[in-house]
């Protein structure tokens, strides 16, 4: 389907929560060109958000990656806001990234459907919740989909666009065409525990775990596994001490409820995280940092 048949959205871009994600989402949207409003309901975060992305795109002119046309382009598209309405004005596209709760995720995007115009797409960057349950909380389903970015976002190619059950095909495409507008890739996943990205690795780090506990290999050998045999980047084992072991260890649990045995978590994560070891944020996890 190509972007002519399905163009993005034209008008303002609202990110909702200028935290980790939203600020990182921000700094895309003005860099591709979009007129871009940063909200939150806490000042200093977005004071904080709008300095981070500044500083980013600094770092970009200093490497030689950005313009310092393009830098200025992108700070001038950029504005931050507390007031819903203010930030809604015109927009064509929202994208909240609030934190991890089902009923916060429901209140601000049934907020901004209320203000925005009625062909606005609504997007969330949820990393494990359904779509389809917050969808639940908002008047014009149809109009929700998922667009997860990956951490930190301006350096992260992927975006998962996740189609709830009852998200219009054409809500679907516009998401993918702005995703592409900001030269980063889609992947269209339907709606389920994980989605894709985090289903598979999780997948995969946790019977790395599981070879660890049984005495397979080193965490160092099984992760050269991954990283010569299967071009890894970085083994699944170092990666869940970069992530951090308790934040696998939900993301596990919640898998393991939702698709089965196959996702129980390890013993050896369990009592990792009880004793502290969280990875590389604590100095010790499967590697001592
Ligand atoms: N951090 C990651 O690596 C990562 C990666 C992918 C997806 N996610 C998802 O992105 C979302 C945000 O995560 P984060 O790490 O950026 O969180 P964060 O805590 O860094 O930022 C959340 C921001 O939301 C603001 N906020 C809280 N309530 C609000 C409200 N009612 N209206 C407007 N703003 C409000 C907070 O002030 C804060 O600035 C979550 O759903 C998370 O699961 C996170």
């Amino acid at each position: 389907m190509s972007c002519d048949t399905f163009p993005p959205p034209r008008g303002p871009v609202v990110v909702i929560g200028a935290g980790t994600m939203g600020h990182g989402i921000a700094h895309v949207s003005a860099a591709a060109g979009f007129e871009t409003r940063l909200f939150d309901v806490d000042q200093a975060a977005r004071e904080h958000g709008l300095a981070l992305i500044e500083a980013n795109l600094d770092r970009g002119v200093e490497l030689g990656k950005v313009e310092p046309a393009a830098r200025n382009a992108a700070l001038d598209l950029l504005s931050e806001t507390g007031d819903p309405a203010e930030a809604a004005a015109g927009a064509e596209l929202v994208i909240e990234a609030v934190p991890e709760d089902l009923d916060l995720k429901r209140r601000v995007l049934a907020e901004f459907a209320s203000h925005v115009s009625p062909d606005a797409i609504l997007g969330s960057n949820t990393s494990s919740l359904s779509i389809s349950r917050i969808a639940d909380g908002v008047p014009v389903p149809e109009r929700l989909v998922g667009l997860h970015f990956f951490n930190p976002v301006h350096i992260m190619s992927l975006v998962e666009v996740v189609r709830g059950d009852r998200t219009a095909e054409r809500v679907v495409e516009r998401a993918r065409s702005f995703v592409e507008s900001l030269d980063k890739e889609a992947i269209i996943v339907n709606d389920s525990p994980g989605f894709a990205s985090s289903r598979l690795g999780v997948a995969i780090g946790l019977e790395a775990i599981r070879m660890l506990e049984s005495g397979v290999a080193s965490a160092h050998d099984i992760d050269r596994a991954m990283e010569l045999g299967y071009r890894h980047p970085m083994g699944p084992l170092r990666l869940t001490d970069l992530v951090g072991l308790d934040v696998r260890l939900r993301i596990a649990r919640y898998l393991h409820s939702e698709l089965g045995e196959r996702f129980r978590p390890p013993a050896l994560l369990e009592r990792l995280v009880e004793e502290g070891k969280l990875g590389r944020k604590t100095g010790q996890g499967f590697y001592s940092w």
